[in-house]
């Protein structure tokens, strides 16, 4: 069975380094879906700057030019109906959805979160799990729901923290297995092995043929 490419718009507020990851893992591997949009809150982000050189189009809206978030939200939707965009990827992007973009969008936005959630939501993951002393953590990749950090799990790997571990190592352990995780979800996103039950995402076999 022969599908159509995913058309895939990454959202991302900063340096980027997810964007890159996935973008290489497509061009590595044959991934049924392509990246043709990056789309920023952020002009001064880095990411912009990686999608530009490696021509993906990319698209800035500022929130302080609209008069609300749904407004904003509004017009990021038009967009990306525009475009005829598949999935959603969230990579780094540090504004909340509106839920009333997250219901439009439901199971078309994928976001990563650097916990194993639902331990250490919010914007400090890693430093969170860090002070809080526990000997495991990791990272999710999940279904965006109109919860923080919340919609069903895809994928999780653990980390381990090491008594000898700074912050600074386990930020840099949990960004290893975020780069070799995040492209694996969407590969399977794009081959259509994900199905959501409830909460559950079940991952299937790869159809033959
Ligand atoms: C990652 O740690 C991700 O888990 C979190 O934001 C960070 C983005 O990093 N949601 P980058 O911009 O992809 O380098």
């Amino acid at each position: 069975m022969t599908l159509n490419k995913k058309r895939i718009a990454v959202f991302a507020s900063g340096f980027g380094s997810n964007l890159q990851a996935i973008s290489d893992y497509m061009h590595n591997n044959e991934v049924n879906g392509y990246i043709s949009l990056v789309f920023s809150n952020n002009p001064e982000a880095y990411a912009l700057n990686r999608a530009k050189k490696m021509g993906i189009e990319t698209y800035v809206l500022k929130p302080k030019d609209f008069t609300g978030r749904e407004e904003y939200d509004r017009e990021i939707a038009s967009k990306i109906e525009s475009e005829k965009i598949d999935l959603i990827i969230l990579a780094g992007y540090m504004l909340l959805l509106t839920p009333w973009f997250a219901s439009r969008f439901r199971n078309k936005i994928m976001n990563i979160h650097p916990s194993l959630l639902p331990l250490f939501k919010g914007t400090q993951g890693i430093k969170d799990a860090y002070e809080y002393g526990v000997k495991i953590t990791g990272v999710t990749v999940h279904f965006v729901d109109n919860e923080l950090d919340h919609g069903p799990i895809i994928l999780q790997e653990g980390v381990n923290i090491d008594d000898s571990d700074t912050l600074e190592d386990l930020e840099e352990k949990i960004h290893r297995v975020e780069h070799s995780l995040y492209p694996k979800a969407v590969e399977y996103f794009c081959s259509q092995r994900l199905e959501i039950q409830g909460r559950k995402v079940i991952i299937r076999e790869l159809e033959k043929g």
